[in-house]
């Protein structure tokens, strides 16, 4: 029986994605259907600071200290016991194991944070509250990817709908009724430090033209927000659309998500959108839960490598 369990949700990013990086509005809902789990199972008796990390997934196990520096399991569990100022370490084995893709636009990475850090918290007798999680994930985040927004390690660390503003308060949206969407990835990896990087480039490049559609982005959150909360799902299939219109001016889409989203539409969905840095990684699509699975299929037959149906509440 292990000793604590921690889970952590996957996230999509409904509207505003680079646009939040520079303190434009955003909303993101966690994906309950993929996550991220550790298990943590005490070793009394063995020497104390053995921490054997296992992976599920991969088959692998190494000792915490034999992991490369570069790993973000090992910074993440050294920065948590580091926070949590820690001297003498229990001995422990964790195991590993998701059903979120990596590098896909689902929040892989803040999600092995929030889950690593809360198991770690628990495991040695402290209850930390979401925001500070969120905190502690969201320094985990610069390191991996430079600049982020910090949308990712919060939805994922309060696992709720929220209207993000960088640096503000998050504010928690609540939907009538459940949201149905469908996920499909394009198989392409989507690198979210050099994709938020090529961004900040043409920024430099370029500010009053990205600077006006980045607004644009941020002007569609915000209409978003109310037509969420009114739940008037048509509206907000029209403002995915229109978000992606900008994402494709912004240069981070691709063929392949363009293809998707546009069968996406063919196939009945409300609206549809690339979700995440982009150039790669997932697309979603809202629709009303019976067009669902003729959706799913559709994205499979058009080259998704993997297409997956959601509700959200
Ligand atoms: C990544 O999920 C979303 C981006 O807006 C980056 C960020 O907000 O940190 C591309």
């Amino acid at each position: 029986m292990p000793a604590i369990i921690s889970q952590a949700p996957a996230k999509t990013i409904l509207f505003g994605e680079h646009a939040a990086v520079y303190g434009f509005p955003a909303i993101a809902v966690p994906i309950n259907t993929l996550s991220l789990r550790v298990s943590f199972f005490a070793k009394p008796g063995q020497a104390q600071g053995m921490w054997l990390i296992r992976n599920k997934d991969t088959g692998t196990a190494a000792f915490l200290s034999d992991l490369p520096e570069s790993d973000p399991v090992r910074k993440i569990i050294r920065f948590a016991v580091s926070e949590l100022n820690i001297q003498q370490l229990p001995a422990a084995e964790l195991l590993l194991s998701s059903t979120i893709p990596i590098a896909s636009g689902l929040g892989s990475s803040a999600a092995l944070a929030v889950a690593l850090i809360r198991g770690v918290s628990q495991f040695l007798g402290f209850n930390l509250p979401p925001q500070r999680i969120s905190e502690m994930a969201f320094e985990m985040e610069k390191i991996q990817h430079g600049n982020p927004s910090g949308i990712d390690n919060s939805v994922i660390a309060f696992n709720q709908p929220l209207f993000y503003v960088k640096n503000q308060s998050v504010e928690f949206l609540t939907f009538k009724s459940p949201l149905t969407i469908v996920l499909a990835n394009t198989g392409i990896p989507s690198l979210t430090r050099e994709v938020v990087g090529e961004v900040r480039s043409k920024r430099e490049s370029e500010p009053e033209k990205i600077d006006a559609l980045l607004s644009e982005i941020g002007q569609i959150a915000l209409k978003a927000r109310e037509k969420l909360v009114q739940t008037d799902l048509t509206e907000v299939g029209c403002l995915l659309n229109e978000n992606h219109v900008l994402l494709q001016q912004l240069g981070v889409s691709c063929p392949e998500l363009d293809c998707l989203v546009d069968t996406a539409r063919k196939t009945g969905a409300l609206g549809a959108k690339l979700c995440g840095s982009g150039k790669g990684g997932n697309m979603i699509a809202l629709t009303n839960p019976d067009r669902a699975e003729s959706i799913r299929k559709a994205l499979l037959a058009s080259g998704a490598i993997q297409a997956i149906t959601a509700e959200v509440k």
